[in-house]
């Protein structure tokens, strides 16, 4: 019996050992999913952090033509979430919710249907476990059932749940998450498969609760396009563990410290969500939006854009669609990248951050994530020897073990400029201007199935290897991120995933 693990994994008995482990661990992962869904983190665009309340049917058909043109769809960004504010302002006499026809006037159920379900995407609707949503609308408080029964018959695909006007119903787990199971076992009775995404910002620490009842949590106050600005709304600083006050205008070094202390309740079917992406919006320069894309992925947080696609540069388009980085995220092992280290630098900018960051995890075939996060508001060459990259613990095989390299932001993996432009201006298609060499589409092969294959676009690009005990080095900007995948020199192996 223990014998299997020490036999020489070569030749048809061996791959059938793997293929046996493999089908075994995808088993495990979905089972662990309370609805089956979300067995890797949810991928999409959402309205509110470009438009606020302020969208109508043309911003839906706008950027869901874009979802599909620019190759979005087809890397997985699929759930459209029309965010607060798609009803009127009351319910019927009846107790119903009435949709905003001034706002689509060619009624939701049409729109939906010809403008994301006939393109392949998805239909992801908001409402407030409370009296009303955060945008004064009807919440969903005591309505449960025939709310999701309502969404249910516009085709809905995925929940936003947020935590406004909850009437006292908070303040301890157990009081949120009773509130939170009512809509889970409403969404479960309409016999349609809802992806439900609690918006609670963190409040009564859903990672300790809302995995058996839910597919993600929000576990911050609400994002800001700024990489470390701090802003008194959000008032917890990136050491707290648990924030009472979560707020709003969180910036990019503030949520990742946040999420650095939970990063293990992440698992196949519950995610982390580290709040909707900013890349796109101008707050930000192309090495902070790369490090923020680069850590919400690997932390595994759902990646949902919250953007104006007719709006993109090339060069956030190119940040949004590197396979390298979304293989990351939509890796099928399911384990977060983990902080092992934080060390403060005399290179503080005018909000006093200025720290570097190593962070390291596992990944799918016993592959490995590292990245080199340089807070400091200048360039900088940072090195870590593989003891600190794998945790700090000496005699630890993976430092004793030499390792091949990818770079995750390789030239090679990421469009060029001006490519880019070509397909952002409509004047070729995503597979014309290719060739293979930086799209690609996740609906034609699987990011499990591209990995399983070891596609080239999923690894990056190959930069040499480290020795055991070896050096990692890189030299960063301010702001900026250094990424690898890490494989085994001389073979990939199986390893379990990291303790929960
Ligand atoms: C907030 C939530 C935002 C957005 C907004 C809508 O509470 O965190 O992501 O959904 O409400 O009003």
């Amino acid at each position: 019996m223990h014998s299997f693990l020490t036999l020489p994994r070569t030749g048809l008995f061996s791959s059938l050992i793997l293929s046996v482990q493999f089908s075994h661990h995808v088993l495990a992962a979905s089972g662990l999913s309370y609805n089956g869904l979300s067995i890797t983190p949810a991928m999409g665009w959402d309205t509110y952090n470009a438009y606020g309340l302020d969208y109508n049917e043309t911003t839906i058909q706008d950027n869901a033509e874009l979802l599909v043109n620019l190759g979005f769809r087809d890397l997985g960004y699929k759930v459209v979430i029309f965010d607060d504010a798609m009803t009127e302002k009351n319910r019927s006499a009846n107790g119903t919710l009435i949709e905003n026809s001034s706002k689509f006037p060619s009624g939701l159920k049409n729109l939906v249907d010809q403008s994301v379900h006939s393109n392949g995407l998805q239909f992801g609707v908001y409402s407030s476990a409370g009296r009303f949503t955060c945008g004064g609308y009807p919440g969903s408080l005591g309505y449960e059932a025939a709310d999701a029964a309502w969404w249910a018959s516009l085709g809905a695909d995925y929940l936003k749940y947020d935590n406004c006007y909850n009437e006292g119903n908070s303040g301890t787990p157990k009081l949120s998450e009773h509130r939170y199971a009512v809509m889970s076992n409403a969404l479960n009775s309409t016999g349609r498969s809802i992806t439900y995404s609690l918006c609670n910002w963190g409040d009564d620490k859903p990672w300790e609760w809302a995995s058996t009842i839910a597919n993600s949590a929000r576990m911050s106050g609400d994002i800001q396009d700024y990489f470390d600005r701090p802003a008194t709304s959000c008032p917890c600083g990136p050491d707290e563990y648990y924030c009472q006050l979560p707020g709003y205008g969180c910036s990019i070094i503030n949520i990742l410290g946040k999420a650095s202390h939970i990063t293990s309740k992440n698992q196949p079917g519950y995610w982390n969500d580290l709040d909707m992406l900013e890349v796109g919006n101008g707050g930000m320069t192309y090495d902070e939006y790369k490090t923020h894309f680069s850590m919400w992925a690997a932390i595994k947080s759902p990646l949902i854009m919250g953007n104006k696609l007719y709006e993109l540069s090339p060069e956030d388009y190119g940040i949004l669609t590197n396979p390298a980085i979304v293989a990351l995220n939509q890796d099928p092992e399911g384990s977060s990248i983990q902080r092992r280290l934080v060390e403060q630098t005399d290179d503080k900018d005018r909000w006093g951050v200025g720290e570097v960051q190593l962070w390291s995890g596992s990944l799918y075939g016993g592959d490995q994530v590292v990245a080199f996060i340089n807070a400091g508001k200048s360039s900088r060459t940072i090195s870590y020897d593989l003891v600190e990259v794998f945790g700090g613990v000496r005699n630890n095989e993976q430092a004793m073990q030499a390792w091949e390299l990818y770079d995750l932001w390789g030239n090679e993996t990421v469009i060029p400029a001006v490519s880019a432009a070509m397909v952002l201006n409509g004047t070729v298609g995503i597979e014309a201007v290719d060739e293979g060499r930086w799209y690609y589409n996740a609906s034609e092969t699987s990011w499990a199935d591209g990995l399983a294959r070891n596609e080239t676009l999923l690894l990056g690009t190959p930069v040499g290897r480290v020795e055991a005990m070896g050096m990692l080095s890189a030299s960063v900007p301010g702001h900026g991120i250094a990424m690898w995948r890490l494989r085994r020199a001389g073979g990939a192996a199986k390893r379990k995933r990291d303790e929960l």
